[in-house]
């Protein structure tokens, strides 16, 4: 599911310079590069907390990367989006293709599955399955079929 990043993801501007500083900082070994990327990084981007040992798949999106909290092991799998509020606690996997609307809260650690959207201000509070929308709260799952035609042309399954 965890795919690594790939030299075809950056459509966004903001996106692609939050993501180059993270995986600078994972492919750098000195310590001393790493702080030095670190100090950088907090200066740069202090609308979002994003920690720099975030695992993220290639396609990664982040179109408006304001207010973004992030715990510590979060990990997305290829073309997932965040948008903009977003707070997701705890360990939380978000599987392949999984969008996350405005203002949204996770409640983890969660597992989002492959092809799920998040609706604008939800509270999740449980495992959202594969390719259902997650509305309110706290937030109730229904199955959405015409994203999932989206989702399945996007995801390339
Ligand atoms: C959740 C979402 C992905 C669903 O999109 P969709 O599959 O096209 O769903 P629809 O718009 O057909 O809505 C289906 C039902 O869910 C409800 N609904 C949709 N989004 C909702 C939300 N965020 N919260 C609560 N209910 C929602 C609709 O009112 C509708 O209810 P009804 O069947 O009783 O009329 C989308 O509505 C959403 O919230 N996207 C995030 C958008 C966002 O964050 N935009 C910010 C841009 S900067």
């Amino acid at each position: 599911m965890m795919t690594p990043a790939s030299s075809f993801e950056v459509p966004h501007k903001e996106t692609g310079e939050l993501l180059r500083f993270i995986r600078l900082y994972q492919r750098t070994a000195s310590r001393v590069l790493r702080k030095a990327i670190s100090i950088s990084y907090r200066a740069l981007f202090k609308a979002t907390d994003i920690p720099l040992t975030t695992k993220f798949g290639a396609g990664m999106q982040f179109p408006h990367p304001y207010g973004i909290i992030l715990d510590e092991g979060v990990q997305t799998g290829i073309n997932c989006c965040i948008l903009q509020n977003v707070t997701i606690q705890g360990a939380t996997v978000l599987e392949d293709c999984v969008e996350i609307g405005a203002n949204a809260v996770i409640l983890g650690p969660l597992t989002l599955g492959k092809g799920c959207s998040i609706g604008a201000g939800a509270v999740v509070t449980k495992d959202v399955p594969p390719y259902h929308v997650a509305v309110g709260v706290p937030a109730k799952f229904y199955p959405n079929l015409k994203r999932y035609a989206d989702k399945f042309y996007k995801c390339g399954v």
